[in-house]
């Protein structure tokens, strides 16, 4: 079965395919614009998203030796995201299908970060899932493929917001969590205790009052005592998002008593992040499911795999298929 994904539901351009197991290609054209203000403008992304989609999409096609007419699907994230960004691709995806005769599948972008997990490891349920992005931080309980039941989620920030927020006044570049983990690893985790919310109450999550926390520590410090010990402060907050996450992964999985778990999402590409789900595996005997980078941050590879999987468990679309949002209005 070989499928074509397209994903622009923020600001990457994205388009690969797969067949029967392998990514035959994986391209990511990644939105630079953005940089100079700090943050995603949406305005900018659609019309970024709409230069660059006919190329992305025919590298990713040309990549794999593949023709429209060996495709035997057209899968294309249709939310949660930028209402205009994700109009572009899907716009897009259901011209190629219909043009072309070919089943149309629209992938949930939240699913598909964790069905990534099935490109490199072999499909296990039931598993919990920890969904860590810039804009979603999901504890997720999965019984059987396509069968998800919510057992918590962030209250304010999600995990990969607060990275990029903190970064923001730390003065780093945006999107800083990479670069935020890049620091902490020369530094010292121990060296401030910043707070780690509600860690012992439910599954749900709270992130910005760290933020506050990290904003008034700087205050107080000044800038100079900062700078000196960046790659100290950078450690301790990373220290603090990842103890979090950690645990409720932990609550989720005794909870539930499943014996597979993932991680999921950008932050997944976390360095901090990876080791310490990687010894709570060990040390409980779970199987854990990590992607590989490439395909932890926002990527079409990942849209792809879920939409073969949709066809095999015969879930197909149609011309009527509408993009969503908000994660509560999708499917
Ligand atoms: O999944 P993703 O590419 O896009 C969304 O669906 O939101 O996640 C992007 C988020 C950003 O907040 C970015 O700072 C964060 O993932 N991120 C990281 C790392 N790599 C990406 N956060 C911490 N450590 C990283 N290595
Ligand atoms: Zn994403």
């Amino acid at each position: 079965m070989k499928i074509l994904g397209i994903e622009s539901s923020c600001d990457e351009t994205a388009a690969s395919v797969y067949a029967d197991g392998n990514i035959l290609s994986n391209i990511i054209a990644s939105q630079a614009v953005h940089q100079k203000f700090g943050g995603v403008v949406p305005e900018l992304a659609s019309r970024a998203h709409h230069k660059s989609i006919t190329a992305t999409v025919e590298q990713a096609l040309s990549e794999a030796r593949t023709g429209l007419g060996d495709l035997d699907g057209i899968a294309v994230a249709r939310g949660p995201g930028l209402m205009g960004s994700l109009l572009v691709g899907l716009s897009f995806a259901k011209g190629l299908a219909v043009s072309n005769h070919i089943p149309l599948i629209g992938v949930n972008h939240i699913d598909a970060h964790m069905y990534a997990n099935f490109i490199e490891h072999k499909e296990a349920y039931p598993f919990v899932a920890l969904i860590v992005s810039g804009g979603h931080t999901r504890l997720v309980y999965t019984e059987k493929i396509f069968q998800h039941k919510l057992l918590g989620k962030t209250r304010d920030d999600a995990a990969g917001e607060a990275f990029d927020k903190i970064g923001k006044i730390l003065n780093l570049p945006y999107p800083a969590g990479p670069v935020v983990d890049k620091l902490s690893r020369d530094g010292d985790g121990s060296f401030h205790q910043f707070p780690r919310s509600m860690i012992h109450k439910g599954l749900d999550f709270s992130f910005s009052g760290l933020k506050t926390s990290v904003l008034y520590y700087i205050q107080e410090k000044g800038e100079t005592y900062v700078q000196h010990n960046l790659n100290d402060i950078c450690a301790s907050i990373s220290e603090a998002i990842t103890d979090v996450l950690v645990e409720k992964l932990k609550k989720a999985a005794e909870k539930t008593g499943v014996h597979h778990i993932l991680i999921a999402g950008g932050v997944s590409a976390n360095s901090m992040l990876r080791q310490k789900v990687m010894s709570y595996a060990k040390e409980s005997g779970l199987n854990l499911m990590i992607p590989s980078i490439q395909y932890c941050t926002d990527n079409a590879a990942m849209i792809a795999v879920t939409g073969a999987l949709k066809m095999r468990e015969n879930i197909i679309d149609d011309l009527t298929l509408k993009p969503f949002a908000r994660i509560e209005k999708g499917c």
